[in-house]
């Protein structure tokens, strides 16, 4: 079977200042010892550039936490793909269920964001997963299929390529209420299995991560799961020690 190499990937939310996001980063990089997990961060756009500096000559990714789907115009307040490639990023974060439930984005809107990012040569975090209300209806099976099956039918598999897929029940961010390692597992596996059947190749090397409370507690248990391949990880990855000690955990 096929290595996947682990990716560990510290979503920052809309938190920080200039001061505070440099201690932080700082905090990451004296404290980073090589481990054998790739580990990317996602700060609010507006400091891109600062962060983008910072991580020059380090191993560290960096990310956007949205894109519009338009390539350029009339669009006030918004930043294209491309913007924030020229800034260092590789990876953007697309359908974070705050995004969904907050900013109304619909399965569509998330498949425009997904190829604008391929188009402009940046490798897309598909972000999916169920609510409280639907896992307790047992509805997790099918709205996690669906949301991936709305990107694959408007975008192609061959899209997928580059691309990461983060299981996120809505339930377990934020709340301290991490998935269990099995229930997790079993949605990765769902996932892994709905890919393998469109793409065999694709299916077998995509890395799918968790994201829901990940803590430097929870993590060595959920990545011992055969198809957590690392972790999206939103309050633990502001506090230096937390997000590195994760990280370590994938290292291994
Ligand atoms: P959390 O956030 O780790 O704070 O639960 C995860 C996410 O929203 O990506």
């Amino acid at each position: 079977m096929r290595i996947r190499r682990k990716l560990v990937a510290g979503n920052w939310k809309m938190n920080g200042s200039r001061a505070s996001i440099k201690q932080l980063l700082n905090g990451i990089l004296d404290q980073n010892t090589e481990s054998g997990c790739e580990i990317a961060v996602f700060p609010p756009v507006v400091f891109l550039p600062m962060v983008q500096e910072m991580l020059l000559s380090t191993r560290i990714g960096l990310g956007a936490q949205n894109i519009d789907s338009h390539v350029q115009g009339a669009f006030t307040g918004e930043v294209s793909a491309s913007m924030v490639a020229e800034f260092g990023c590789t990876y953007v974060l697309i359908g974070h269920s705050e995004r969904r439930a907050y900013y109304a984005e619909t399965d569509d809107i998330v498949s425009e964001k997904f190829s604008a990012c391929v188009a402009s040569g940046l490798r897309p975090v598909l972000c999916v997963g169920e609510t409280l209300e639907q896992r307790q209806k047992g509805l997790t099976e099918e709205i996690v299929k669906h949301q991936l099956q709305m990107v694959l039918d408007n975008c192609g598999i061959g899209t997928f390529a580059e691309a990461i897929i983060a299981y996120e029940p809505v339930w377990a961010i934020g709340t301290g209420m991490s998935a269990s390692p099995r229930q997790a597992e079993e949605v990765h596996a769902l996932i892994r299995d709905v890919m393998m059947q469109e793409d065999s190749g694709i299916g077998q090397q995509i890395r799918l991560l968790y994201g829901g409370s990940v803590s430097p507690e929870s993590a060595s248990k959920l990545f011992a799961e055969e198809n957590i391949d690392g972790a999206l990880v939103g309050g633990a990855s502001l506090n230096a020690a937390d997000f590195l000690k994760i990280s370590q955990l994938a290292g291994h």
